[in-house]
């Protein structure tokens, strides 16, 4: 058999859930994880119990018009009673979120403050013209009020279309124009690395391209001057603050859309990932409880922005669902300093923590010290998702974060999938730093090669999910056939009624079938024949004690095929010298196999990131090809790319 994807880092180290933790876990054995392998849908259906049903479904799953899956189909439900009404009566003091905003201001909103917002808003888009159906865009920072807009919309069975603040106007434009959004929920602006983000001029400019908005909410955040167009812009505070703090939720089908969300897409147009109600709010309430082990005293911090599907999943319906209490945090962690979130942990005695790998290589790069001037002791588990967390990241993240007593849980996942698949069970499974571990109840995946043919344990290939799950993606908006296409197509055999999900990830499962992602199959380099994973040379760089980050990528090359080219970025305080270039090369040599030292090294500040922090490959692709430089709009640091680009040419030329 071919191999697919060579895997090639070998790591060893692996830890139990500490035992205090495991003796108070909701799940201390296998019994969960077998009951849903022998009944899967029996599993999902008995778990549908722990949600507020206005009517029980007919079936748990319709999966007769694969890949197109209904699941709980005849069910009704409104998922705001099942996230606010039924906690009113014994929990309505208690708080559903500490705010903290960027400046200093602090507001705690309890569940009955939260439920009457969102009651009071639903009334003012209803009377804006707002039905159930509409598509409603929201473009905000990280206020009390964005929650709420996205709770308003379900409590009225609108769809919503939450678009990340951090994104151009014509981005917004994109999308609104995509989902024909009738209105536009926003602030004057947004604070952002203590910078104001003209949050209302950006929609002002979008609304110039499109035609279907007719009315927008402006929250009043940060003060500034901004323009109101007479008859469809309303100051939220002037219309919301009178409205009714009661309105009866919308009664809607389990399969109902409840919102879309764009992945932003590099290259091609944005896909609009479609979710609905019920199967939705199951997964992901359900995942939230196992993964973060949720008891009633947990304090939650998940610190994605709203705007990305983990802040739907994991900061807003999950959470909420399971009655928690959570911090939602507006800014930036470098604000005013390096320690903000230590701080806000510290203050707020956080006990589950959730955030990206992109963060923690850049906790590692401040220092230690900023961490260490906090206590963090209230820590009990700590999460990641986004990337592939390299394991001396991981291990960082255990050690000087979760003080060596809190499991690591690292979540794999997709804004498709809705919900966590592949993550450990934090009281059960034993974890190895930089492993997802393995499935979650009731969801089931496989690693395959080119054919689809399952790989043996201990190799390399694509990802796939081999069951529906409840809050996987039900099409793309407006395009079902590009569903088919990007997800049904590669590996599925339609003739034979066998359905598999594509994730488009490459991942290898090692001897005891734990899954380690590889990242997007678009980074796997071919070198002389050998398919190796940008990840797993990227992770043995960060191995280095002195290596903060690093990026790489398949150059062409006429002997090779590809060569390995990497860009580095190093801990605070070191300066990178033609010894410690070589040094590094050698070290990724011994670490994984001469094959994959790199051809080049660049030494940089700053890698180019996504808005959402993952690393653009795609542009050091291009530097490393001495390409035109592609769009760079989508970057959250379009500076550092001309910097690299010179550098890489300097050190070109110092080659010749
Ligand atoms: C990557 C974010 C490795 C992966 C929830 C996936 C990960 C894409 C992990 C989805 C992880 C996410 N380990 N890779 N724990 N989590 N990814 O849609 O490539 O923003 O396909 O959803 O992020 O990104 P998205």
């Amino acid at each position: 058999m071919a191999e697919t994807i060579e895997a090639l880092f070998d790591e060893d180290r692996r830890f139990a859930p500490p035992a205090e933790f495991a003796a108070n876990a909701l799940v201390q054995d296998d019994s969960v994880s077998k009951a849903s392998h022998e009944d899967p849908l029996g599993w999902w259906e008995a778990q549908a119990s722990s949600l507020v049903w206005r009517k029980k479904w007919d079936s748990v799953l319709d999966w007769s018009g694969a890949p197109f899956a209904r699941w709980f189909d005849g069910g009704k439900l409104n998922v705001t009673e099942s996230c606010l009404d039924r906690h009113l009566a014994d929990s309505g003091d208690q708080i559903a979120y500490h705010w903290e905003g960027e400046p200093g201001d602090r507001k705690d909103i309890t569940y009955a403050e939260l439920y009457a917002e969102v009651c009071r808003l639903a009334n003012a888009l209803a009377g804006l013209g707002v039905e159930k159906g509409d598509r409603v865009a929201i473009y905000m920072g990280m206020v009390p009020e964005l929650p709420a807009a996205l709770l308003a919309c379900a409590r009225l069975g609108a769809v919503h279309s939450v678009v990340f603040g951090g994104f151009s106007s014509e981005a917004l434009a994109d999308r609104i124009n995509d989902a024909q959004a009738k209105a536009v929920i926003t602030c004057d602006g947004a604070w952002r690395g203590g910078k104001i983000v003209p949050l209302k001029d950006m929609v002002d400019a979008a609304l110039e391209h499109t035609s279907s908005v007719t009315s927008t909410l402006v929250v009043r955040r940060c003060g500034q001057q901004v323009s109101m167009s007479e008859g469809r812009d309303h100051w939220y505070d002037e219309l919301v603050t009178q409205q009714a703090p009661e309105r009866e939720a919308t009664e809607c089908d389990a399969e109902d859309p409840l919102y879309i969300l764009y992945t932003s897409g590099t290259t091609a147009k944005p896909k609009g990932i479609v979710h609905t109600c019920g199967g939705y709010l199951l997964g992901v309430s359900v995942t939230h409880r196992l993964a973060f082990d949720i008891h009633d005293d947990d304090i939650y911090w998940c610190t994605a922005d709203i705007g990305w599907v983990t802040g739907h999943s994991y900061a807003v319906y999950g959470p909420l669902a399971n009655g928690v209490t959570s911090v939602l945090y507006e800014g930036g962690p470098q604000y005013p300093a390096e320690d903000r979130f230590w701080e806000i942990v510290e203050r707020y005695k956080v006990t589950k923590f959730y955030t990206a790998p992109t963060a923690i290589r850049s906790f590692m790069k401040w220092g230690d010290h900023h961490p260490a001037k906090h206590d963090l002791t209230s820590l009990k588990l700590i999460a990641t998702v986004g990337e592939p967390i390299n394991p001396e990241a991981w291990m960082w993240y255990r050690e000087v974060i979760g003080g060596g007593r809190c499991p690591v849980v690292d979540t794999w996942w997709q804004t498709e999938t809705g919900q966590l698949m592949i993550a450990p069970l934090p009281g059960v499974t034993e974890t190895k730093p930089g492993s997802a571990t393995k499935p979650l109840p009731g969801a089931f995946a496989d690693v395959v090669d080119e054919s689809g043919q399952s790989v043996p344990l201990g190799h390399g290939g694509y990802l796939v999910l081999t069951r529906p799950w409840p809050a996987m993606a039900r099409t793309l908006y407006g395009d079902p056939d590009r569903y088919v296409e990007t997800y049904w197509a590669r590996f599925s055999k339609p003739e034979e009624d066998t359905w598999v999900y594509f994730a488009g990830d490459g991942a290898k499962r090692d001897l005891d079938g734990y899954y380690w992602l590889l990242g997007r199959v678009d980074d796997v380099m071919n070198v002389s024949g050998h398919r190796i994973s940008t990840l797993e040379v990227e992770s043995a760089l960060v191995d280095h004690p002195l290596v903060a980050e690093a990026a790489v990528v398949g150059r062409k090359d006429d002997r090779t095929g590809q060569a390995i080219a990497a860009f580095v970025t190093l801990r605070g305080g070191t300066t990178g010298d033609g010894a410690l270039l070589t040094e590094l090369r050698d070290h990724v040599a011994k670490r994984i196999g001469k094959i994959a030292r790199p051809a080049s090294l660049v030494f940089t500040d700053e890698l180019p990131k996504t808005r959402s922090g993952k690393i653009m490959r795609r542009l050091l692709r291009d530097i490393s090809e001495e390409r035109q430089l592609g769009d760079v709009t989508t970057l959250a640091n379009a500076e550092v790319v001309q910097e690299i680009a010179d550098k890489a040419a300097e050190r070109r030329n110092s080659e010749d």
